[in-house]
């Protein structure tokens, strides 16, 4: 197994053994942090779209391990304006960084930047498409939380069709044994690619459309937001706002043991009276993004095995 020079477009580049490699070695940083593993690297950090957790946290990853950033979060200030091409503004990344994590509103973009580039594309999140880092960190805040990931009930509650998380991590829960409980209007169900990529693994899923009638057997609810900006008219985006909205009146439906979790950013969909309870995992996910992403980092720069 090898991860130095990799891209890392979709989780489906990575196996079972090197899912659970990435999760090891992110262990093993966070409890013995090393401030001058990535001493000497540059990440380029290109977000095309808006993001608070996977830029930060990709940041904050390179600079304590020592590592310096450059990059924007506003397309608008950069050559984009005056026209060029994402793979002009790829051949120009390449030559200032060592590796590039990127965002893109549009699906594939990812896979196109890594065509582009002689240096690792790590994507920080395509359109409605993959965000295989942020499956990493899920799963090792499963992992954490659980001591397992094997055998568990899993919710995913929301915008099944255009959460790219969702996607993500139901390809890779795939791995792992697990049943997974699809939660969302008719509207915004998994689509359909998902599931026959499900059905073809033999993985045991089943489609409800109210929590309540499976919210008692979960051990993980994996809430999402309605993706707002992907719905092709607003109208339709108003329809299914505000459907699936948490709250204490959801506690007596649930095991004691069960965890949620969101990817965040929230908008109503947990509120905020239940971030004080034991079942709220939400905010040590986001900050597992940083032990997570120092590992990848580590491991496509090659300086961990
Ligand atoms: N979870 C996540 O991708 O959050 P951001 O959009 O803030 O990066």
């Amino acid at each position: 197994m090898t991860f130095e020079n990799r891209d890392i477009i979709s989780i489906r580049d990575l196996s079972k053994n090197e899912i659970l490699h990435v999760l090891k070695t992110a262990k093993k940083i966070e409890r013995k942090p090393n401030p001058n593993l990535l001493k000497g690297e540059v990440m380029a950090s290109l977000f095309f779209e808006p993001s608070t957790r996977t830029r930060l946290s990709f940041e904050s990853a390179m600079r304590r391990l020592g590592g310096e950033v450059i990059g924007f979060a506003e397309p608008g200030t950069t050559s984009l304006k005056k026209g060029e091409t994402l793979w002009d503004t790829i051949k120009m990344a390449e030559r200032y960084a060592d590796v590039i994590v990127m965002r893109h509103p549009v699906e594939g973009a990812a896979r196109l930047a890594a065509e582009a580039a002689g240096v690792p594309i790590i994507n920080g999140g395509d359109g409605a498409n993959q965000h295989p880092t942020q499956t990493l960190l899920d799963l090792y805040t499963i992992q954490k939380a659980k001591g397992k990931i094997e055998r568990l009930k899993i919710g995913f509650l929301g915008d099944l069709k255009y959460g790219r998380t969702v996607h993500s991590l139901a390809i890779a829960l795939s791995h792992f044994n697990t049943a997974l409980y699809f939660i969302s209007p008719e509207a915004l169900k998994m689509p359909d690619s998902y599931l026959e990529e499900l059905d073809s693994k033999g993985i045991q899923y089943y489609e409800e459309t109210d929590l309540l009638k499976v919210s008692k057997k979960l051990d993980i609810l994996y809430a999402t937001r309605i993706q707002k900006e992907r719905f092709p008219d607003p109208l339709e985006y108003k329809k299914y706002a505000g459907v699936y909205k948490l709250n204490r009146s959801i506690l007596p439906h649930i095991k004691p043991s069960l965890k949620i979790m969101h990817p965040l950013p929230r908008v109503d969909e947990i509120h905020p009276e239940l971030d004080d309870t034991k079942h709220a995992l939400y905010f040590e996910q986001a900050g597992n993004g940083v032990p997570v992403r120092q590992a990848l980092l580590s491991l496509v720069l090659g300086r961990v095995k």
